[in-house]
């Protein structure tokens, strides 16, 4: 096991009527806030007067900036910095999904820096300060209610870049089960499957001696198994919303990667067709990250051989240990597909005419992942298997 330092300062309340709390949570922090939603989902069920009402018995002031889009744009960004500066905002608050929260981060950076927001994903510039980011998640999926990562595409050049810093990690996260009753089902599906490659791109490691996080990374994988179906068949079912809402935070607190290292390989991968073709994140690693499997395999088979047993129960067959990997991933495409999600790019009606494309840019900083190292033929190996 790795030596690690793990700290994760964001306060969550979690539970019905988690959303009321927002007013008392963000006055003692600012004095004005931008409240930053999307497209509409958050006016359509009410929780915009909610949250509105709840910061003004706090006695807190609005700017608001909403119309962030899925795959949040650095256009909309640079907007809320100079609203953000204009109106002289404390805190920006979060109110939707991973989309959303990206977005604000990115603001909350932005306003106190004296270069653009966009060198700090291109690492060219290191922040010294951010405001303050308070949540209430609408969509468990991305985990950035307490990541310190945000993740925007910058139109000009259609990057789509990443950027980690503990500044980032929001102070507070609010998060009510109830509110993802209004989830279209693909959100749902999309949202546990980006849960799933949290855990998994934590779960594919070279570190050794790594049993209880092991274990914790199998545990949240199976309560997202089992719960998928339920919110699925259920829309309104709290106790399968409540684990999956759960699931999405513990997936990707950093908890899970404590005294290992993570790949990330799919999720780079997964970025360039999002950046590219505008998919739904969790659909892309539906499709991305069993081909990536495919295509490492081999690298480890008593580590896939494992996560074949203890996460598919799979019967482990002794004298072939590839076969009992192998049954794995089958297990895990076979899962997705039972649960409606398109596993190869012609279901997301994507050609290969831009795999070149693909391949160069995910590895313009490095080659990418840690368990196998992929250069550029092999990231374009990895989506040739997407097809
Ligand atoms: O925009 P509105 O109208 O609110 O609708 C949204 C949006 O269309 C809708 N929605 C959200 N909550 C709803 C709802 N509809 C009905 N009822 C509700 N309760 O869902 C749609 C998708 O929302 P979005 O925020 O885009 O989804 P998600 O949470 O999956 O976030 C995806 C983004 O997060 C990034 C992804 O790359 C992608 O850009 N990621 C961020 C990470 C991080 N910051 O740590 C890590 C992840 O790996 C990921 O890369
Ligand atoms: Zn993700």
């Amino acid at each position: 096991m790795r030596d690690f330092t793990f700290q994760n300062g964001t306060k969550i309340l979690f539970g019905r009527a988690a959303e009321e709390r927002v007013g008392a949570e963000t006055a003692p922090l600012a004095a004005t806030v931008l409240l930053h939603y999307g497209g509409g989902s958050v006016k359509r069920s009410g929780l915009y007067d909610r949250i509105a009402a709840s910061l003004a018995d706090a006695a807190v002031d609005v700017v608001e900036l909403g119309g962030v889009q899925p795959n949040p744009r650095l256009s909309l960004v640079e907007r809320g910095i100079e609203l953000g500066r204009r109106e002289r905002i404390g805190l920006v608050l979060a109110v939707g999904g991973g989309s959303v929260i990206d977005s604000a981060k990115a603001i909350a950076l932005g306003i106190p820096a004296s270069c653009g927001v966009w060198d700090f994903f291109e690492g060219i510039s290191k922040p010294e300060r951010a405001l303050p980011v308070g949540v209430v998640l609408t969509l468990p999926a991305a985990g950035s209610e307490t990541s310190p990562v945000s993740v925007i595409t910058n139109e000009e050049g259609l990057y789509k870049r990443g950027f980690r810093n503990g500044l980032l990690r929001p102070r507070f996260a609010l998060l009510n089960p109830e509110l993802t009753f209004s989830l279209p089902a693909d959100q749902t599906r999309f949202g546990a499957v980006d849960m799933l490659a949290h855990v998994m791109e934590r779960y594919f490691t070279n570190e050794a001696d790594v049993e209880l996080t092991d274990r914790l990374c199998e545990a949240t994988m199976k309560t997202i198994i089992a719960n998928l179906p339920r919110a699925l068949a259920r829309p309104d079912d709290y106790a399968a919303r409540a684990e999956l809402m759960w699931a999405s935070t513990i997936a990707h607190n950093d908890l899970l990667d404590t005294g290992r290292e993570g790949d990330w390989a799919s999720h780079r991968i997964e970025h360039e067709l999002s950046a590219l073709y505008d998919v739904a994140h969790g659909a892309g690693l539906a499709v991305v990250f069993p081909a990536w499997m495919d295509h490492v395999v081999g690298h480890d088979l008593r580590r896939f051989a494992q996560f074949a047993h203890r996460v598919w129960d799979v019967e482990p067959d002794f004298f072939d240990m590839e076969r009992t990997a192998r049954e794995g991933i089958a297990r895990f495409r076979a899962f997705l597909r039972s649960c409606g999600l398109a596993t190869t790019l012609k279901e997301l009606s994507i050609g290969d005419d831009r795999f070149d494309e693909m391949a160069r840019k995910a590895v313009e900083k490095g080659p990418v992942g840690t368990f196998v190292p992929l250069g550029e033929e092999d990231v374009r190996a990895v989506l040739e298997r997407c097809r």
